[in-house]
């Protein structure tokens, strides 16, 4: 870049000598931004330092953290960085921050921080190879609900296939359109077929489902092409977990 160093955005992580952190610093350094441990000039703030205590991050490992037995020190040692340090660092930063034009604070966690519900929710997304998302419409738009879930993960959907079967009064096109606009930033690949039940022609009064003769088929081969790109984009996730 040849932007001077006092026009380029500071961006300033924490824990940047390994792992997410130090990836973030050189990402929004290749950017072109200035990544940094003290500033006269903040954009942005990565709060991402992080201990597990005992070093074991899968909450299912951490035999050693169950609450009736946890040495007290050490969960104070993980509040001092996860908790007080988040607060320190941006109530010390926040002065900088507000001078800037646009500033930005992003606060990073992991599967360990994910409440349980979370966590079963990833493990039953995370186990499947491909998916098929069944919605209805209002107002053009899926159920908030439904995003909502699907935003809640990231890692699980990558590099999967998805199909959309949508019912509606029109069919819930328009909801799936939104859907598809969901699932590139998720690297997910939304598939063409797709099945568009009318509450008029597949609902006896609206109500008991008796879908029309071509949806059948149209289900099958949705079925079929979900299938056959799940299993050519296995191997990409096999050879590059990063990519996807
Ligand atoms: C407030 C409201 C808005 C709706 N908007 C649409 C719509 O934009 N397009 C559509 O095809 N159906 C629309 N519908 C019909 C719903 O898709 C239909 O009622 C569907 O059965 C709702 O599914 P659910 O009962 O599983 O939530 C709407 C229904 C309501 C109550």
């Amino acid at each position: 870049m040849n932007e001077p160093a006092t026009h380029r955005k500071a961006a300033l992580i924490t824990g940047a000598n390994k792992g997410i952190s130090r990836a973030i610093a050189e990402q929004l350094a290749a950017l072109g931004m200035t990544v940094l441990i003290g500033a006269s000039r903040l954009d942005a703030l990565a709060n991402n330092a992080g201990i597990t205590g005992s070093g074991q991050v899968s909450p299912e490992d951490a035999r050693d953290q169950i609450p009736s037995s946890v040495d007290l020190d050490m969960v104070r040692t993980v509040f001092e960085t996860n908790v007080f340090g988040v607060i320190a660092v941006t109530n010390a930063l926040l002065p900088l921050l507000r001078k800037a034009p646009a500033p930005r604070i992003v606060n990073v966690s992991s599967a360990a921080g994910r409440h349980p519900h979370t966590r079963r929710w990833a493990e039953r997304i995370g186990a499947c190879d491909a998916y098929i998302v069944v919605t209805p419409e209002y107002n053009t738009a899926p159920p908030a609900a439904l995003t909502n879930a699907i935003d809640y993960l990231y890692e699980e959907w990558g590099g999967k296939p998805v199909g959309y079967v949508g019912y509606g009064i029109f069919g819930a096109v328009m909801a799936v359109q939104k859907l598809r606009a969901q699932a590139g930033p998720l690297r997910m690949a939304d598939i063409g077929p797709q099945v568009a039940l009318s509450l008029r022609e597949d609902f006896v009064d609206f109500a008991d489902f008796k879908p029309q003769e071509p949806h059948g088929a149209e289900v099958r081969g949705l079925v079929d092409e979900l299938l056959a790109w799940a299993r050519a984009l296995a191997p990409l996730r096999a050879a590059s977990p990063a990519a996807v």
